[in-house]
């Protein structure tokens, strides 16, 4: 995490190279020094949540390993979580012992008796572990560690690592990025004016994309594994004009990257100010793909998003 707290510059430097882990706002510290366990509310195959981790924030699924850090992420669980029954960890339980996915010793367990081999989740409601089908599509706990919080001090007015910035640069309840600096969100049930509005009385815009990368992550906030012919998100684009080109970002930024379905966009109805992003559809050709759409239709949800503020 080092390479990130550098980059944002000088004035945070100092800070910086004996700050913990990265941890969002609805995250906690673990038992290790620098370590972070933060929840995800999108529902997510063991190996899908444990890319999620890796991929955009450099951890993995969690570990458990004292009986301190089961009871603090429990608790953690319980209150973040609003509707799930069991959330994964990191674990792979073979009838007798766990292998963790960052190689964390299997020194703890907290099965319900039992317990058949499988990958390990928390159940909420007990407060135990279990192994449910292994393909579920349920929320997760990351884990993230920090390398270099053992770094030695050079000079004694570094502050310690417990006056660092712990939280995140977002709001609570939006989902930093950190490849984009950026804070997500989800408003569900809304149609192009609404989730317009609701994106900026959170101050934020409706998310804007740029670059095949920016497509993925929209992507990976956005599908929830269920196919639904009408599982559309509404996002930033909006139309200016009659051409193909006529078309800006609610925030203002460039508009110039676009992933449309084939044939689109099409003005298809006559009126299609909007746009709408494919996250879960039956035709794998169409996913994470982009079709201009009538903004009074109703989009499954609208994403927001805002710079991460430091
Ligand atoms: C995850 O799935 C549960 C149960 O199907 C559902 O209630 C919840 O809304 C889903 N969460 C997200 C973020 O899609
Ligand atoms: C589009 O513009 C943004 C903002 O200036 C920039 O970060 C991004 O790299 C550009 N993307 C492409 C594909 O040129
Ligand atoms: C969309 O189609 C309608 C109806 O044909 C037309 O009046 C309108 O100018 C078109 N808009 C664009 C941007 O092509």
């Amino acid at each position: 995490m080092l390479r990130f707290w550098v980059s944002i510059g000088f004035s945070l430097l100092i800070h910086t190279e004996f700050c913990s882990a990265f941890c969002p706002k609805n995250g906690i510290s673990g038992s290790t020094a620098g370590s972070c366990f933060f929840g995800l509310e999108l529902n997510k195959t063991f190996d899908d949540a444990n890319n999620f981790c890796a991929t955009y924030f450099n951890g993995k699924l969690a570990s458990i390993t004292t009986p301190l850090d089961d009871s603090k992420v429990l608790e953690l669980a319980r209150s973040f979580f609003k509707s799930a029954e069991n959330v994964w960890l990191g674990g792979t339980y073979d009838g007798s012992k766990i292998e963790w996915l960052d190689g964390s010793p299997d020194v703890y367990q907290n099965f319900v008796s039992e317990t058949a081999p499988g990958k390990v989740v928390l159940n909420l409601k007990g407060g135990q572990w279990s192994t449910p089908t292994w393909n579920s599509m349920i929320p997760f706990i990351c884990l993230v560690k920090d390398n270099d919080i053992s770094t030695p001090s050079p000079s004694p007015t570094v502050p310690s690592p417990n006056t660092c910035p712990n939280s995140s640069p977002c709001p609570s309840g939006w989902t930093y990025i950190e490849t984009f600096k950026s804070c997500y969100k989800l408003i569900y049930t809304v149609n192009g004016a609404s989730g317009d509005e609701n994106c900026r009385v959170a101050n934020a815009n409706l998310a804007s994309i740029h670059s095949p990368e920016e497509n993925k992550i929209v992507y990976e906030l956005t599908k929830t594994g269920v196919n639904d012919l009408q599982a559309w998100i509404l996002f930033g684009g909006q139309r200016t004009g009659l051409g193909v080109d006529d078309w800006k970002w609610s925030d203002g930024s460039p508009w110039n990257y676009t992933n449309w379905a084939p044939g689109e966009p099409n003005n298809y109805s006559g009126n299609s100010y909007c746009v709408r992003f494919y996250a879960d559809v039956t035709n794998p050709a169409m996913t994470a793909k982009w079709d201009d759409w009538p903004c009074d239709m109703a989009y499954r949800a609208a994403l927001c998003q805002q710079p991460a503020k430091f």
